[in-house]
């Protein structure tokens, strides 16, 4: 593929599609969204609305960041905070298709569903990828962001049409468009993170004290593997309680499990041979987050596991 090429004409494509009205398009700050938004930006210049919608289960920090770097290439960012309405719409759940579910509904339906009709944009920008809609259309998982793959009808369920500029890609490609457009390094190279966020590393009910969990152990994994040049690496909450030692008392903790997998386009995966003294120091610190006292790491290829939990 040749990068200059691909943008040229995404961004032809767009300008022909959304003609003179505006569009609006969601970014999380991952490689995909953030490619879409340069992209949106530089064929419809501010006739695209660009929101950052806080779901309450992003990584520490996540939010306020990702509208800072935008700022830093001139692309202005909303921040809307939506924690009430996920945490609500999570309340309860712990089968894995229907968390997806809340999620994507809450998302496109009542968050942003509400935005875009009060925005007036007839257009939807996503950062949809190949690999999403192969895995989807597979039936291996319902991917947060595929619409029409799955038989729905964006127009008529929710009132804008979808546009997806990187369908054709995968994550490598996409990272090579990345670094064309001049994303910087820490955006074109940011490990993936999944549609349904921290979510999809909680195995169970999505608490907001499970969420700080969770949260916790990943700003620890992240830390320790950011410079491993690994593919993808996170921490996992399991629903499930082990015994401990704490304070010379035995207690009940919490068990996070550690995942660090290498992979071209997340298709297929392995796991990481990770140096024994990283994962006693990342273990170490996982057990000092309140209320967890066990630490595993995960030796499961995909597949036959899948990368996310959930
Ligand atoms: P799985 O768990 O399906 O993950 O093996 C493959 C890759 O996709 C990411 N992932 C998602 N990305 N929306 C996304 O945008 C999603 O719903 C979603 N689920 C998984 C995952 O992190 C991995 O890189």
């Amino acid at each position: 593929m040749n990068c200059r090429t691909f943008i040229e004409q995404q961004v032809q494509e767009l300008r022909r599609t959304v003609g003179q009205h505006t569009a609006i398009n969601a970014l999380s700050g991952g490689v995909d969204s953030s490619v879409v938004t340069l992209l949106g930006h530089r064929a419809l210049g501010d006739r695209l609305r660009t929101v950052f919608i806080d779901n309450a289960i992003m990584r520490e920090g996540d939010p306020q960041q990702v509208v800072k770097a935008f700022a830093r290439l001139g692309v202005p960012v909303e921040l809307v905070d939506a924690r009430r309405e996920f945490l609500s719409a999570l309340k309860g759940l712990t089968d894995p298709e229907e968390k997806r579910h809340a999620i994507t509904h809450t998302f496109y339906s009542t968050v942003f569903g509400k935005l875009v009709k009060k925005s007036g944009a007839k257009f939807l920008l996503h950062g949809t990828i190949l690999t999403d809609i192969e895995e989807t259309v597979a039936g291996i998982k319902r991917q947060h962001n595929i619409l029409a793959q799955l038989g729905i009808n964006p127009v008529k369920e929710y009132g804008y049409q979808v546009l997806e500029p990187l369908k054709t890609l995968r994550k490598d490609g996409v990272r090579k468009v990345a670094a064309a457009l001049g994303l910087p390094q820490t955006i074109a190279r940011r490990i993936p993170f999944p549609g349904p966020a921290l979510a999809a590393r909680i195995v169970g009910e999505v608490t907001p004290k499970r969420l700080d969990v969770v949260r916790a152990a990943t700003t620890v994994v992240e830390k320790e593997l950011g410079s491993t040049g690994a593919f993808q690496y996170f921490a996992v909450l399991l629903n499930d309680y082990a015994t401990g030692i704490r304070n010379n008392r035995r207690e009940f903790g919490q068990i996070i499990v550690v995942r660090c997998i290498n992979s071209k386009d997340a298709r297929t995966a392995t796991v990481t041979r990770l140096p024994w003294a990283k994962l006693e120091r990342i273990s170490r610190q996982i057990t000092s987050i309140p209320g967890v006292n066990r630490c595993l790491y995960d030796l499961t290829p995909k597949p036959p596991a899948t990368v996310e939990y959930v």
